[in-house]
């Protein structure tokens, strides 16, 4: 710790106290004193000391009210009480009102500085952990659900509907979605959030393992089972187990789920006592659970009893006006911590962003934005849309107006004429048909969805 900036503060009315000190802790400490209360609480204000070493016993204002009044100036500042014979019961009282140490008089100087170096140490800690916590806070403000469609805006009304139940919830939507989000989020907005979250995927866990892992087991339960071990379910007891990838639990365990869901009790794999525990369940599969209930991989009762809550949450591609407000979320957290000022991607760029269907949804637009900021390029944008377009057909991208040298690809010089075609037949039969939309789609042969991206995309107005 650097000490040269240390800076101590000493309150007492024997001056001869202040003196010693200040002689034998001046090479290392920055030393001031004052000679009562009133005037000490002055330096405190002026000074701001790391620490104060204070006399218990003054005449005028006695020691435990200088002690409440520089507590409440500053709670992280730091104060050892300097007490003499027969103070016990005022040193007692100190303590509890916040000094974080105290030294008999008379006093040896060593023992002194080794008291310093306890509480300054101390008070180290206090701080980084003070920052580590609001780090931790800012990290989760991340966290939420960034989206205004209706579709977004449903879901995070039942989040906060439901948050606060004992209902089971079930998240399902494609991978990269946000249900471990919402997961997160029904914990953080219910009063356990201050107990455990615990994720369980199931998928990830082989099967064998799977069981003792969610439920413990006792010493001796299989070989390798030599001490008594919890399961998640106990460690998040009083909290939220979020079960992920429940499509995937094997049959015979989710008998053993569906008692827990009902009665909140289980027995650890070899044991015989039966444990009761109170932990919020939720769970997300990104299968098609309608699907497994016909091939019968998942049993009926428990699909309805896990659908008490179903949060459903729609791809991307279904609610493109999120795009622009993620793009700008995750321009805003990248350059934050890559400590970049990439600058906010042109209108083209976010209107390319918009059109592209996003078969990785939100984790997918997350990680192209991750790479735009740190590499400071928006061109990799089209090429990796580009790229994925051939391999899934699902997207021709438009011809940049950026490039520069002449475009010989095929593709592209095919796909620009066939666009000019495109739009002035789409504006004729809408003209036609008096921007009935309904009917101009019946009329092109294709449906109202694609036909309401037709216009967007070349910006037609009736
Ligand atoms: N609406 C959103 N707002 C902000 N970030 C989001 C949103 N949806 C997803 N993300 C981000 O996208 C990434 C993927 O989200 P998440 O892990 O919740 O997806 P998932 O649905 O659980 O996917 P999988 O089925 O693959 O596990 C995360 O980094 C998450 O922070
Ligand atoms: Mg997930």
């Amino acid at each position: 710790m650097d000490q040269d900036k240390v800076k101590i503060l000493v309150i007492d009315d024997d001056p001869k106290v202040s003196w010693l000190l200040s002689e034998s802790l001046g090479k290392t400490y920055e030393i001031v004193s004052a000679k009562d209360g009133p005037e000490g609480l002055q330096m405190v204000s002026k000074t701001k000391p790391n620490l104060v070493l204070l006399d218990i016993k003054m005449p005028g204002m006695e020691g435990l009210e200088v002690l409440d009044r520089i507590k409440s100036m500053d709670q992280l500042t730091e104060v050892i009480m300097l007490s003499g014979h027969g103070e016990t019961k005022n040193v007692v009282e100190s303590i509890k009102r916040g000094a974080s140490e105290f030294i008999n008089k008379p006093f040896d100087v060593k023992e002194v500085e080794i008291h310093i170096q306890n509480v300054l140490e101390k008070n180290h800690l206090k701080k980084e952990l003070d920052h580590l916590k609001k780090e931790l806070k800012d990290r989760s403000q991340y966290e939420t659900l960034v989206g205004d469609s209706f579709p977004m805006l449903q879901i995070k009304t039942v989040i906060e509907q439901v948050a606060d139940s004992e209902l089971t919830v079930l998240i399902r939507g494609e991978s990269g979605t946000g249900k471990e989000i919402v997961a997160r989020m029904l914990h953080t907005l219910s009063s356990r959030k201050n107990e455990p979250f615990i994720k369980v995927n199931c998928a990830a866990i082989p099967r064998e393992l799977l069981e003792a892992e969610l439920f413990g087991y006792e010493k001796g339960a299989f070989t390798g089972a030599f001490k008594t071990k919890q399961g998640r379910f106990e460690t998040a007891n009083k909290g939220t187990i979020f079960l992920d990838e429940i499509g995937d639990m094997p049959l015979e365990l989710q008998s053993k789920l569906l008692q827990v869901l009902e009665h909140y009790e289980f027995m650890r794999v070899g044991g015989i006592k039966t444990i009761k525990v109170d932990t919020r369940i939720v769970c997300a599969t990104n299968r098609d659970l309608n699907k497994a209930l016909k091939d019968q991989t998942i049993r009926e009762d428990l699909f309805y009893r896990l659908n008490e809550v179903t949060l459903n949450l729609p791809p991307l591609r279904e609610r493109r006006e999120d795009i622009p407000l993620l793009i700008e979320h995750f321009l805003q957290r990248y350059n934050t911590v890559y400590n970049k000022k990439y600058h906010p991607l042109s209108s083209k760029t976010v209107q390319l962003l918009q059109e592209y269907d996003w078969p990785g949804n939100v984790r997918q637009l997350e990680n192209l934005i991750k790479q735009v900021v740190v590499r400071e390029d928006e061109e990799i944008i089209y090429d990796t849309i580009k790229m994925s377009s051939l391999h899934t057909g699902s997207y021709a991208a438009p011809t940049p107006s950026f490039t520069q040298a002449k475009d010989y690809s095929l593709k592209n010089r095919v796909g620009e004429v066939v666009a000019q075609q495109e739009k002035s037949l789409i504006s004729e039969v809408l003209s036609k048909t008096n921007w009935n939309r309904r009917k101009a789609a019946q009329l092109l042969e294709v449906s109202y969805r694609s036909l309401l991206y037709k216009i967007k995309e070349y910006q037609l107005t009736g």
